[in-house]
């Protein structure tokens, strides 16, 4: 990509990333609901608010068939999420952002490497932004960027939070503001955190490589289990997890008689000794949050999610049903980082023991 900049956060690329795309106060930005807070909470400290949209249940990522009907003339990015590695469907949602005007900011916060259709995530959309901190598949210590292929882009989110580059801009509205950051932020990266990313990037495919033969070996063993499916790209399409972050299973309890996912982890812990442990469900949603529903983060006498909007555009219990089901229906695997195929098969071994065994559990 011609145009990189570092951040100190992921929260804080993605922020700069939706300033620069042009989001301002009252505006509107679609994201999905189940991801961690920094895919898209920032939009309050611009004065926009968020709206979530479904997320397709074997992917984990936006539906891009639920997307347009909740465009509105203040809808100015879209913020999908390539979650827990897993490559979004990019092409409908680039086709539905043209035809509307509408930005597309990609987290590529758990999915760096990845590819969709043969290119990597983070380069389809106007911006690609992401979390780099430790323990991410790609890690610098504490640190995040963006990329884009659009200078003007580029240029104004260093005006926001890298004031000692500004001098260096070519846009003549934003030239005469150099020296300070518009954003009132300083957000360049820790240059430890930096020195450690540059040495990370050089082995990052080597080890995405690895990290892709562990964790398919893994979902092969499990494939046929009754209740369980592999949360991966079909081979036949061509996309990859890349680092596999924040590795999750699919779950479908009408297959084991209803059996709650909660009680299907505690009996797969019971089976695994060696104190690695596995839970259901992913991130709380964030349309549920009280930080998104009661609180008046900035004193406008009323909720900051729609304290500048047109409407009550909160999301209640029951206005997402796809994406209510989600904490019901996945579950934390381990993230293999090794190719070890005894220890992995007997991991794949304690899940598929519990699955075929459920009966016993109810
Ligand atoms: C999906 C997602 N988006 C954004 C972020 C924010 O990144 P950071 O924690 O580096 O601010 C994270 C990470 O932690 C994340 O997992």
């Amino acid at each position: 990509m011609p145009h990189v900049l570092c951040h100190n956060t992921g929260t804080a690329a993605i922020q700069a990333a939706l300033w620069a795309v042009g989001v301002r106060r009252g505006d509107e930005v679609i994201s999905q609901s189940m991801t961690y807070w920094g895919s898209s909470l920032q939009v309050f400290s611009l004065g926009a608010t968020v709206v979530f949209s479904e997320m397709d249940p074997n992917t984990l990522t936006l539906d891009p068939s639920d997307i347009e009907h909740r465009i509105t003339e203040r809808t100015k990015a879209i913020v999908p999420v390539h979650y827990c590695g897993h490559p979004t469907d990019m092409d409908p949602i680039m086709e539905i952002a043209e035809r509307h005007g509408v930005k597309v900011v990609e987290d590529v916060s758990h999915a760096q490497g990845a590819l969709y259709k043969g290119r990597l995530v983070g380069t389809i959309g106007h911006v690609g932004a992401m979390s780099i901190m430790s323990g991410k598949s790609l890690a610098c210590g504490e640190g995040g960027f963006l990329v884009t292929g659009d200078q003007e882009i580029y240029e104004r989110a260093v005006a926001w939070g890298h004031y000692s580059r500004t001098g260096k801009l070519e846009n003549p509205d934003l030239k005469p503001l150099a020296g300070m950051p518009l954003g009132g932020y300083k957000y360049r990266m820790h240059q430890l955190s930096s020195a450690v990313g540059r040495v990370q990037l050089k082995g990052y495919r080597e080890r995405m490589t690895v990290i892709q033969d562990a964790m398919n070996h893994f979902w092969d063993r499990l494939e046929g289990t009754p209740g369980l499916r592999a949360h991966r790209p079909l081979v036949a399409s061509g996309d990859t997890m890349g680092g596999w972050y924040a590795a999750h299973g699919l779950y479908r309890p009408e297959e084991l008689d209803g059996l709650p996912v909660s009680r299907y982890c505690e009996a797969v812990n019971a089976e695994i000794t060696s104190g690695f442990s596995v839970r259901g469900g992913a991130n709380p949603l964030m349309h549920l949050h009280a930080v998104l529903n009661e609180a008046d983060i900035y004193g406008d006498g009323k909720p900051t999610r729609i304290a500048f909007a047109d409407r009550d555009l909160r999301q209640p219990q029951g206005s997402l049903p796809v994406t209510e089901s989600l904490p019901e229906r996945c579950f934390s695997i381990p993230w293999f980082k090794h190719y070890r195929p005894e220890q992995i098969d007997q991991y794949a071994e304690a899940f598929r023991k519990v699955a075929e065994n459920a009966e016993q559990l109810q």
